[in-house]
């Protein structure tokens, strides 16, 4: 087996990717729709489903002539099976074992997750298990112990919010346009992160799960105080931008930097725990400069291993998939006649290899 495509449509982004055995990744498409749901304000399921479609044919063509082959030289098909929306896995379900069957091919579904976990692999100096994985993403907030490929034990998760959701949901709060995380991240950059002390969830105890929601309100407590030491109207203040007001930067800041801290201080509690010397980090919050600023501090300081994929591979995308698939089959698994996808399919109900 050695050429392997990747599909992935679990929520809004529509790619496609082609992993080679032996030369790894050679060609990786993505089209976003952040576009289309940023009028909403949101990810409009059903929307994002019929994107899907239109996106998903057109992009499969470009990757094969970017990368120089026909579909004959396909030796598999690896798509997204879950977690995710379930209409948009729906696409990429039918989308890929479609194909996998016109070509007479083998086909895996691939935990998304899984996905992201893998997806430091396809960089030069891969880290090798054991390891621990942060998994933030808009979904997830996973501290997993690696043993080795599929050998998995989830030591901490969160209990409401994921680290993604958090930077959106107070996105949202704080009136900055959809996609509320990077554009968070970004006005971040310009403020002063010691001027609001916002709490660090569930450090002050043992465990390793996480706790996001309380950070909303204390954000929207601060935002309040804030406006008011301005002088400013709570009426005036509800209809502005954070990016507009003066101690938006501030605020933004202050909640990044108490999102970084709390995933790190766990993080670096997994690896006390599990004596491992090697940290991965992926899904899309591991593209927060903050939290690699601190994870990077402490590895320092502790002599652990950071590791993270290519910022592009860090969000979702299809090589990643295209990569776990392979390495699923290379494991012996294939689909079976089952064709669901799974909305939520937790890590620990995989198969192990
Ligand atoms: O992994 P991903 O692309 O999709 C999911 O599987 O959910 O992660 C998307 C999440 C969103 O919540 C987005 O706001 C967040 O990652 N995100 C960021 C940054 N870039 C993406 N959060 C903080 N800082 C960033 N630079
Ligand atoms: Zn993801």
């Amino acid at each position: 087996m050695r050429r392997i495509l990747g599909i992935e449509s679990s929520c809004d982004e529509t790619a496609v990717a082609l992993y080679d055995a032996r030369d790894g990744t050679l060609v990786h498409a993505l089209h976003s729709q952040v576009a289309q749901h940023a009028e909403w304000g949101g990810v409009v399921p059903e929307l994002a489903a019929r994107d899907h479609v239109r996106r998903l044919t057109p992009l499969y063509r470009k990757v094969l002539a970017d990368a120089g082959v026909g579909a004959s030289d396909l030796d598999a098909v690896a798509w997204t099976r879950g977690p995710g929306l379930p209409g948009a896995l729906m696409v990429g379900a039918a989308f890929g074992r479609s194909l996998a069957w016109a070509l007479d091919v083998p086909s895996v579904g691939v935990h998304h997750m899984e996905g992201h976990l893998l997806a430091p692999m396809l960089e030069p100096d891969p880290p090798e298990p054991p390891f621990v994985a942060l998994l933030v993403s808009g979904g997830h907030t996973l501290l997993v112990g690696v043993e080795a490929f599929a050998r998995y034990h989830v030591l901490g998760e969160t209990l409401d919010d994921a680290a993604g959701e958090a930077f959106d949901k107070t996105a949202r709060l704080l009136g900055l346009p959809y996609p509320g995380g990077p554009v968070l991240a970004q006005l971040a950059e310009t403020g002063d992160e010691t001027r609001v002390r916002l709490p660090r969830p569930m450090t002050d105890r043992p465990g390793l799960d996480f706790s996001f929601s309380g950070l909303k309100t204390a954000v929207l407590h601060a935002h309040h105080r804030l406006a008011d030491e301005a002088g400013l109207d709570a009426e005036t203040v509800a209809a502005t931008s954070a990016r507009d007001l003066p101690f938006g930067p501030d605020l933004a800041a202050s909640f990044q930097a108490a999102v970084a801290e709390t995933l790190a201080i766990k993080a670096q509690r997994a690896l006390a725990a599990t004596g491992y010397r090697t940290l991965v980090v992926s899904g899309g919050v591991g593209a927060n400069r903050r939290l690699r600023e601190e994870l990077g501090a402490r590895g320092r300081a502790d002599g652990f291993r950071v590791s993270y994929p290519r910022l592009a591979f860090c969000t979702d995308n299809a090589a990643m998939i295209a990569y776990a698939g392979y390495r699923r089959m290379q494991a012996g698994q294939r689909d079976d006649t089952d064709f669901s996808v799974r909305a939520r399919w937790p890590l620990a109900e995989l198969p192990g290899a």
